[in-house]
């Protein structure tokens, strides 16, 4: 198993370019399937999620061909030869599930195996199943598995979802592209890359409007064609780099930013004293601290446009570095305090009590050796690493390689000290 041994203290000057967003890619792959039509996707992130989803897409009878390491990734879903997802697949990588409505949709019925929790919480799927219920699919769970069939096709309905969820909202609007009539979603998430989902949908034929708001309205259509579509760029990406930047001080400019995704980001960054400067139009986001020391800000994760639970964890790394006492609240998921401890022993002074992290900022962060149970946790101690005196070794990197392309190489193009190695190499 791979480490990252990180030499921190360096400062980060230089740019840096964001890749494709994992978010988005994963649900974009999953649009194949409702079509015999090649889809072509580029800006493709090259990563261990990605690369895991198209082996199910495989699996499923999509023909897959994206060579490692390259940026496009053509799908051809023209005939399927199966609607099982199987448990270890699913439970590997939750956006599996996903294939679920679009199966139904083209094949009129699937079975796919129930996610389970995970690490940051028990991650449910009822909204899943009420949005594919509405729409007519007959489901019944034996055995950890979905058995769904929707045997007179799917139709329209009208959905309000308890709350705003991702997963459900990108699922449900895959679905209803090929139902029958006219499907609407209220209180639907608004991330980002649920608009950019809506766009490929749409170049594909679909009839979306309302994406990126609280009320999306789906007309169902007979078929969907093929496509060429370019991922939008990772917002969480470019949050953690702006981070590091923060956190080991200097000059770092992001290329090819989702500036206008990282509005409530970019506002806890300024309050923390950093200077942020964002350029929509060129698709830059400049982050400068040289010097002075960061002040506390506290913050609350909230859904999109709020401040992202994905980016809390890194949040927290830096938060721990400032000067005072900043409140971390998580309010999107139970258990994602995970880090707290690791970055404890790199001297952080976190106390968690229930859903709020208490972080009192300690002038400097000193190496250890730690490990994390998730993708972001594992991203925080590589930033808390930087800013730390010494060799700091983050275990247990699958996790980040579930998640960022070439994250050491982009960073020590930039002046960090990261050196990638396997156990047996120690
Ligand atoms: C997506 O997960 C992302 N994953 C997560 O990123 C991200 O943290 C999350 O959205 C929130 O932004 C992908 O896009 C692959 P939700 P998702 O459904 O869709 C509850 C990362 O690190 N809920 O919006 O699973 C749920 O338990 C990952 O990249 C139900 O109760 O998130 C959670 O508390 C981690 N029932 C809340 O809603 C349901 O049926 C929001 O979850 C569905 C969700």
């Amino acid at each position: 198993m791979d480490r990252l041994h990180i030499k921190g203290g360096a400062q980060l000057n230089g740019r840096i370019p964001v890749s494709g967003a994992k978010n988005s890619a994963l649900k974009l792959m999953v649009a194949c399937l409702l079509t015999d039509q090649p889809i072509t996707l580029t800006n493709m992130p090259n990563l261990a999620d990605t690369r895991f989803l198209a082996q199910l897409l495989e699996t499923l009878g999509v023909e897959v061909y994206w060579p490692k390491g390259e940026s496009t990734c053509h799908l051809n879903a023209a005939e399927l030869k199966s609607t099982i997802a199987p448990y270890d697949q699913v439970r590997k990588m939750r956006a599996s599930f996903n294939v679920l409505g679009p199966l139904i949709a083209r094949s009129g019925h699937a079975t796919v195996s129930l996610p389970g929790g995970c690490a940051i919480g028990a991650r449910p799927v009822d909204l899943h199943l009420q949005a594919l219920e509405a729409m007519g699919a007959d489901l019944r769970v034996e055995q950890g598995y979905v058995k769904a069939a929707a045997i007179h096709g799917l139709k329209g309905a009208h959905i309000n979802f308890a709350m705003p969820s991702v997963g459900a909202t990108e699922h449900a609007m895959l679905t209803a592209t090929l139902a029958q009539g006219v499907t609407v979603l209220e209180n639907a998430a608004r991330e980002p890359e649920i608009e950019d989902l809506a766009n490929c949908l749409n170049s594909m034929g679909a009839r979306i409007t309302g994406a990126g708001t609280s009320k999306i309205r789906i007309e169902g259509v007979e078929t969907l064609g093929g496509t060429t579509h370019a991922v939008m760029p990772d917002r969480i990406e470019a949050g953690t780099f702006a981070m590091a930047a923060a956190a080991a001080g200097g000059d770092v400019t992001l290329e090819g930013a989702p500036v206008a995704a990282l509005g409530a980001m970019n506002a806890k960054l300024r309050e923390a004293g950093v200077t942020v400067e964002a350029d929509e139009e060129a698709g830059t986001l400049r982050i400068v601290r040289n010097g002075s020391r960061l002040k506390s800000v506290s913050v609350s994760t909230q859904p999109h446009p709020g401040f992202p639970t994905d980016l809390q964890a890194q949040f927290m790394a830096l938060m721990s570095l400032a000067d005072g006492t900043s409140i971390i609240r998580e309010t999107i998921f139970e258990n994602r305090f995970m880090h707290a401890p690791e970055l404890s022993r790199l001297g952080a002074d976190i106390t968690v009590r229930g859903q709020e992290a208490v972080v009192k900022g300690v002038p400097q962060l000193t190496a250890a050796p730690v490990m994390a149970t998730d993708l972001r946790a594992s991203v925080s101690l590589v930033i808390a690493g930087l800013a730390a005196e010494g060799e700091t070794v983050v275990n247990r990197i699958y996790h980040l390689d579930r998640g960022f392309e070439r994250l050491e190489e982009k960073l020590n193009a930039c002046g960090a000290s990261i050196e990638r190695r396997s156990e047996d190499e120690d």
